[in-house]
């Protein structure tokens, strides 16, 4: 029977499923491991189950020969270093398309609660500092009628536009090839330069992969054009985003708030967020509803199912890994 690893805890239903196809060394108690600890494991598993959270790179390759394929569960794959997956002959999956409703809904909240400061609101409430009602309290950006830029328009940039459209929100996006036409119009949104969106959004919305090039895409220069009234909502990943130019523009209110699910380093937060009223914080739990985290582990073990009987799995991101495998 093969071996596999699953690097942090999963559902039951995604355990059995493993069980009954392959040697199972879980971690259902949810310790992460070091580094070393890691390599270790990994050696003589013929395939891997990861989170977000495990760094795959060609050090641990080499050290772990067996190893063919690196199911990740979760649609980003920025921990794993798909080159060094590919010359190493090691397949690679994610978890597409189960998640996009999700983070869809979640996005909309972070809008929401960001631009009518919800959290402050109940902030507030908590310590005690609620005397009455009146007329300029906690007064907020209207979030219906708003100019919404989106950077990123894949399933889920594309999910977010179709809900903004319901709020009567105008829709601009960018990304690095212009969507279908179709798409385009289903969602209403229309095509722009990175510049001319930063400039004319009242929320710009990040849901871009996060690659060598989208590192600080978004930094000192570029909320320097946007609107003092307008607000940054990061759905993408930590890194996209510059953390400490952000923390400098939201203390200089030189844009007017924030809304983070994701993090530089996370999760170890730069403190220069907590002592700022204006920017809500999440932890990186867009896709965290019940269903869907079910969905995504069962993506993922039906990856590795399929990757380690001989097929391509499903949702495959490198098929060049077939030119490195060994005879
Ligand atoms: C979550 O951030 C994911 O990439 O699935």
């Amino acid at each position: 029977m093969k071996k596999i690893l699953v690097t942090r805890e999963v559902f039951d239903e995604t355990i059995d499923f493993l069980k009954s196809h392959f040697e199972v060394e879980s971690n259902q108690s949810d310790r992460i491991f070091g580094r070393e600890e890691f390599i270790v494991k990994m050696q003589g598993k013929d395939g891997v189950q990861t989170s977000s959270s495990d760094r795959i790179d060609a050090e641990l390759l080499d050290k772990c020969p067996a190893i063919r394929a690196v199911c990740n569960t979760a649609v980003g794959y920025n921990n794993i270093d798909i080159d060094a997956c590919t010359r190493h002959g090691v397949m690679v999956t994610n978890t597409p398309g189960v998640l996009t409703d999700s983070v869809a809904d979640y996005s909309m909240g972070l809008v929401i609660a960001t631009c009518r400061r919800m959290t402050e609101g109940e902030a507030y409430l908590r310590k005690g500092e609620w005397k009455g009602t009146f007329l300029k309290q906690m007064l907020g950006q209207d979030v219906h009628g708003a100019t919404l830029g989106i950077f990123g328009f894949g399933r889920i940039g594309q999910a977010i536009a179709r809900r903004a459209r319901g709020f009567d929100m105008k829709i601009f996006y960018h990304s690095r090839s212009r969507a279908a036409a179709d798409a385009e119009a289903e969602s209403g949104a229309v095509y722009i330069d990175k510049e001319s969106l930063l400039r004319k959004a009242d929320v710009v919305l990040l849901i871009l992969p996060f690659t060598l090039q989208t590192q600080h895409f978004i930094g000192a220069k570029e909320l320097a054009l946007m609107k003092s009234s307008a607000v940054l909502i990061n759905m993408a990943r930590g890194g996209i985003v510059d953390d400490a130019a952000l923390i400098e523009a939201l203390r200089k209110k030189q844009i007017w708030a924030a809304g983070l699910d994701v993090y530089e380093n996370e999760p170890s937060l730069n403190s220069g967020f907590l002592e700022l009223d204006n920017v809500v914080l999440s932890p990186h739990i867009a896709s965290a509803s019940e269903p869907t985290r079910k969905a995504m582990a069962m993506t993922a073990a039906r990856n590795l199912a399929a990757a380690l009987s001989g097929a391509d799995p499903p949702n495959l991101l490198n098929p060049d890994y077939r030119k490195f495998l060994k005879p």
